[in-house]
């Protein structure tokens, strides 16, 4: 039995007071039970604040980027100890938008996902393929590449503090969702994949989230589908009300 997981990744947006108040709206709408873990990752910069706000309430935080390197003449980088030490333990990897814009590639992600095992850091490792990609009917080997480039090197008992996301390039913030029906066969391929390399105990305990456009009115929808567990959600995560109703959504 997986947990269900829905994550808030709120990119280049909130400003400290923002930050705040909205961390201060989930408090008080959110229900949290064990059915769903709720993750939120503001900006670096209010992350320790983040954590002062949620240290009596079940919602962690993560961060949305880190360095592979334990330290050094990195200019504008931090660190997994950096992180750890403001009581962070989560760091998303790999985001489309990380790759796109600022050069991330496998090798680098290796040596990141690499760290964030070492550092014992949960890493949300996201994967997924643009759209030429799919038109070209190229997403599924896109998707497994990326997996294997980043992670297969890591020993089966890494994946206790991995999750994966797939987050469709297409589907990030176009209000074009995978259907479910995608989704679940994408969920299901990469479970595969993940069987074939580590067996299937393994594939069958790692949480895979979905990512891109998800929202009130279809996250229960694409929730339900067996290999998807839970969601890496954007925009939506932004607004006090939607977030909690995707929560909600896991749920059921
Ligand atoms: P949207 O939910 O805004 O499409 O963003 C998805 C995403 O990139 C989450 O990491």
């Amino acid at each position: 039995m997986r947990t269900k997981i829905v994550a808030g990744n709120w990119k280049m947006h909130k400003t400290l007071p923002e930050t705040i108040t909205l961390i201060n709206e989930l408090k008080s709408i959110i229900k949290t039970d064990n059915k769903v873990e709720v993750i939120i990752a503001p900006s670096f910069v209010n992350l320790s604040k983040a954590v002062l706000l949620l240290h009596d309430f079940p919602i962690s935080v993560a961060a949305q980027n880190m360095h592979f390197a334990d330290y050094g003449a990195y200019t504008g980088e931090v660190s997994a100890d950096m992180l750890n030490t403001i009581g962070v333990n989560t760091v998303i990897l790999g985001h489309s938008e990380r790759r796109a814009y600022f050069n991330e590639t496998d090798d680098i992600l290796q040596q990141k996902a690499e760290k964030a095992y070492e550092k014992g850091m949960l890493n949300i490792f996201c994967v997924g393929e643009k759209l030429e990609d799919r038109t070209a009917g190229k997403h599924f080997e896109i998707v497994k590449n990326q997996l294997k480039n980043a992670l297969f090197n890591l020993p089966k008992q890494a994946y206790k503090k991995i999750v994966i996301a797939y987050e469709p390039v297409w589907a990030i913030g176009t209000g074009q969702t995978a259907t479910p029906e995608q989704a679940q066969e994408m969920h299901k391929f990469i479970r595969e994949t993940m069987a074939k390399k580590y067996g299937y105990d393994l594939a069958d305990s790692v949480r895979i989230l979905y990512g891109g456009s998800v929202k009130p009115t279809n996250a229960k929808e694409i929730f339900s589908k067996p290999d998807v567990d839970g969601g890496l959600i954007g925009g939506a995560s932004l607004k006090a009300k939607d977030f909690n109703a995707i929560i909600e959504a896991a749920k059921s």
